[in-house]
């Protein structure tokens, strides 16, 4: 069985053919299909929709922490199976050991590891404060251990660290097997389900980022939330990939404190805390992260290419990087053909906003030809094929969040009331040319000059 797609083979293959992966074939042995009763999945026949029992207990609980909730579209639903994946030691124990601390206050709350040891976790727990009474561990890996302790007692939430450690001693296939982890989350599902608890799983990310072998457990679970940013970075980002009982576009910020992970107030000022002043190459862009408009720096850097030209882009999509430079030589004038170009949001955070685009256009221009951008310019917008500035959804917020930071002009694809001075930017040249006349250089005439 391929331990990345869960596709099966009845002989080994050096190449799985359902994803083409090398070297992700294990062999496992697979169990006769139990017989499944009937009954046991409840159904009894067609109902109608409006005759469904409307639970008074499905009613949203809070975790504790707001961001956690916001990611999780409003707090958790009763019965819930949420999938938390990530790198290691990015912080998915601390994360989880702080919500079952403080959702212990109203309730008993399980945490189950095979991942450490229970004198391990109560260290961390004390590093964390917080009132412990009713949080509870489950030290091992047995799965049917786990049922037993989940029907114990009616947990207000229990979290399984992690998904891959657990397993069921009566298959044949190792922990952390394709067959392992779908039975592991199949089985907790169904306690999830009939008991109404909210279960957090965590789940290893492989090399590939995806969940370690499980993209088939993806599809099983409620919600899948990842949690990113490396360790040498300002933040973790908690990310909904997948959620039954809300948007997915929410993102959680927050930094690694002793005191355990803390929640980002201010996220645009902290961003723009370390920005450096009048320096060639540094823009701010008006991005939306799920509700909530957010500035960011982008930093770009261009020197001339000895040999094949790089392109370096971290923070946001290289496809779309390469989109803006492709605008930009085409459309701006720029020459970039032959020039290195490194492209960064800083502060390692992840931007999927196509409005950052524009930022990014002109932090390019302004490091090929020198000209710094000034310190109080916002810009938001997305690149068209043709070089045009295409409008980016919810600009007012935009706006408002860049006048609270004190932007003093927004260089954006609007003319209307705003709380700044506002500079229409309809095409990509009307951008380069606000940046003043070294900006514009070799704008009208073929992009050839060379500034270094
Ligand atoms: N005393 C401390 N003060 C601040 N940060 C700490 C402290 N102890 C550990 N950390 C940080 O906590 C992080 C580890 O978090 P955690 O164990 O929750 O990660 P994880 O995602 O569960 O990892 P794994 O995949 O190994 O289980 C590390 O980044 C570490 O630097
Ligand atoms: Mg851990
Ligand atoms: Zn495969």
């Amino acid at each position: 069985m391929c331990q990345a797609c869960g596709s099966s083979s009845p002989r080994w293959m050096g190449r799985c053919p359902g994803c083409d992966s090398f070297n992700t074939m294990i062999e496992e042995t697979i169990a006769a299909e139990r017989p499944r009763a009937a009954s046991a999945s409840g159904s009894t026949g067609p109902v109608r929709l409006e005759s469904v029992q409307r639970d008074a207990a499905l009613e949203r609980v809070s975790t504790g922490i707001i961001e956690v909730d916001r990611v999780l579209g409003g707090g958790l639903v009763p019965g819930a199976l949420i999938l938390l994946g990530g790198d290691p030691g990015i912080g998915k124990s601390t994360l989880m050991l702080q919500v079952a601390t403080l959702m212990s206050r109203d309730g008993p709350v399980l945490y189950a590891t095979a991942e450490e040891s229970a004198l391990q976790t109560r260290l961390r727990a004390e590093r964390l404060g917080g009132n412990t009474h009713d949080l509870y561990l489950l030290d091992g890996t047995d799965l049917t251990a786990y049922e037993e302790a989940l029907a114990s007692r009616p947990w207000r939430a229990v979290v399984v660290d992690s998904l891959q450690t657990v397993s069921d001693p009566d298959l044949e296939s190792a922990p952390g097997s394709v067959s392992q982890v779908r039975e592991v989350a199949a089985r907790l599902m169904r306690v999830a389900k009939s008991a109404s608890i909210p279960i957090f799983l965590i789940g290893h990310v492989n090399k590939e980022g995806s969940i370690a072998g499980p993209r088939v457990v993806e599809h099983l679970v409620d919600v899948v939330l990842m949690f990113e940013g490396d360790r040498q970075h300002l933040f973790r980002m908690l990310r909904g990939v997948k959620n039954r009982f809300g948007p997915t576009n929410e993102l959680g910020l927050f930094h690694m404190a002793h005191e355990g992970l803390v929640a980002v107030e201010d996220p645009s000022r902290a961003l723009l805390a370390e920005r450096p002043r009048g320096a060639p190459g540094s823009a701010v862009a008006a991005v939306l992260e799920g509700s909530r408009p957010m500035l960011v720096e982008v930093q770009a850097l261009v020197s001339r290419a000895s040999g094949i030209p790089r392109r370096v882009v971290t923070g946001i999509d290289s496809a779309q990087a390469a989109l803006v430079l492709a605008v930009l030589e085409r459309h701006g004038g720029q020459r970039l053909h032959d020039k290195d170009v490194y492209i960064k949001v800083t502060g390692g955070v992840e931007v999927e906003d196509p409005a950052v685009d524009l930022a990014c256009a002109l932090a390019v221009v302004s490091s090929r030809t020198g000209v710094p951008i000034p310190d109080d310019w916002v810009l938001a917008g997305e690149l068209g094929l043709t070089g045009e500035v295409r409008r980016a959804p919810r600009m007012a917020e935009r706006l408002r969040e860049a006048a609270q930071l004190g932007a003093g002009r927004a260089l954006v694809p609007f003319s209307g009331k705003a709380p700044l001075a506002v500079l229409p930017v309809w095409r990509i040249g009307d951008a380069i040319r606000a940046l003043g006349p070294g900006g514009s250089k070799g704008m009208e005439e073929p992009a050839d000059d060379d500034t270094s």
